[in-house]
């Protein structure tokens, strides 16, 4: 881990309090949030139905926070300009949805957002190897997506820590993102593991604690983990 990558907490509207989506969104922006993430689901990767387009457009109208579509769906492709004309920022797309990767990644990018990548826990990392060329964000899942709350998957630690070494050695400026199951136990490891960017769902917006207060909490447990980092160099 380099010493000073600035560690980014994207919360997960997915787990906030839909009839009250823009004052959480707003909440997690005042918390120190760095960007909102957004969990599109098709009922048909994934065995869930969640948002589409209109749902950007009103977390947009929300925020100035960058907006990551996390697009759990088949042929994202067809989507994609309406994610990104209703104010998504960055648009990640699963490996496993897309035999185009670069065809799909460079209409991300042709379109003025940056172009993601995630992966589920079982595909293997060696997929996106030869990506790195041409996305922003690798995105490694460390639950099977379809709905907040899961218990993060153990095993995806050692997956994330070579995650890190492809993309350092591949010399590229491309994002590690974390997604499921991180909370302030997980967050340090994951972080010990090279992410740099941590989704957060039911860790930010639950019933125990405010939107502020569970920030404040997942932040202390990653500066701890920074701490412990740098006395360990
Ligand atoms: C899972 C989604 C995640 C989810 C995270 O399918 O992609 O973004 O909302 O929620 P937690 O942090 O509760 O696992
Ligand atoms: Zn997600």
């Amino acid at each position: 881990m380099t010493p000073d990558r600035r560690l980014k907490i994207a919360p997960s509207i997915l787990a906030a309090d839909f009839a009250r989506l823009g004052e959480q969104v707003r909440e997690a922006e005042e918390a120190g949030a760095d960007l909102i993430h957004v969990d599109v689901m098709d009922g048909h990767f994934v065995p869930n139905l969640t948002m589409g387009p209109v749902v950007v457009e009103a977390v947009r109208a929300s925020t100035r926070l960058p907006i990551n579509a996390h697009l759990m769906m088949y042929e994202p492709e067809r989507l994609i300009p309406d994610f990104v004309k209703a104010g998504a920022s960055q648009v990640i797309v699963h490996v496993e949805t897309c035999p185009h990767l670069h065809r799909t990644a460079q209409q991300v990018r042709e379109l003025g957002a940056r172009a993601g990548v995630a992966l589920n826990p079982s595909t293997p990392l060696s997929l996106v190897e030869d990506a790195l060329a041409y996305v922003d964000i690798v995105l490694v899942m460390t639950v099977n997506p379809g709905f907040a709350g899961q218990a993060f998957i153990p095993e995806m630690l050692p997956k994330v820590a070579r995650a890190r070494r492809m993309i350092d050695q591949a010399g590229r400026a491309v994002e590690l993102e974390v997604d499921g199951g991180v909370n302030v136990a997980t967050a340090p490891q994951v972080v010990a593991a090279g992410a740099e960017v941590l989704v957060a769902g039911s860790a930010v917006f639950n019933r125990k604690e405010t939107v502020k207060a569970a920030m404040q909490r997942l932040r202390e447990s990653l500066s701890r983990a920074e701490g412990q980092a740098r006395g360990t160099r």
